[in-house]
């Protein structure tokens, strides 16, 4: 089901330093930036690498105020690793076959990712505390 890991999405409070940061130390481009007023949050996805099944990136997330989903887990655990991403050739049978296995869905269909994925949400109580997102990538 799985066809690689997509991004690994990290909870940060400065999203400026942060990029700098992955910048210099990795030498890591920004390739997209977006805000997402729905979700409480700004974004940079750093491309970190091709492979025959896809793209990888770090995506960079900073909230835009405390009260949000990734103010308020940076409020419980601090800055740090929020979620995984994998890859998936079908988002909507990937979610079917998830919930008919009995995994907790936050998204029963999928919704609008960065760079025109299509993305999904699992629960972190049925992922061993990871909170856990499914991607299709945008088709070429
Ligand atoms: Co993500």
């Amino acid at each position: 089901m799985l066809t690689r890991i997509d991004h690994v999405g990290i909870a940060c409070r400065n999203l400026a330093e942060k990029v700098s940061f992955y910048e210099s130390a990795f030498g890591l481009t920004v390739v997209a930036r977006e805000v997402v007023e729905q979700h409480g949050v700004r974004e940079a996805m750093l491309h970190v690498a091709d492979a025959p099944a896809g793209s990888s990136y770090i995506q960079l997330l900073e909230p835009t105020g405390p009260d949000t989903p990734v103010g308020r887990f940076i409020e419980r655990h601090g800055e740090g690793i929020h979620h995984i991403g994998y890859g998936v050739a079908d988002i909507q049978d990937a979610l079917d076959a998830l919930g008919v296995a009995g995994v907790r869905l936050i998204d029963k269909r999928p919704r609008h990712g960065s760079m025109g994925a299509a993305v999904a949400f699992l629960h972190p109580s049925g992922m061993g505390g990871v909170l856990t997102e499914l991607v299709q990538a945008k088709a070429p």
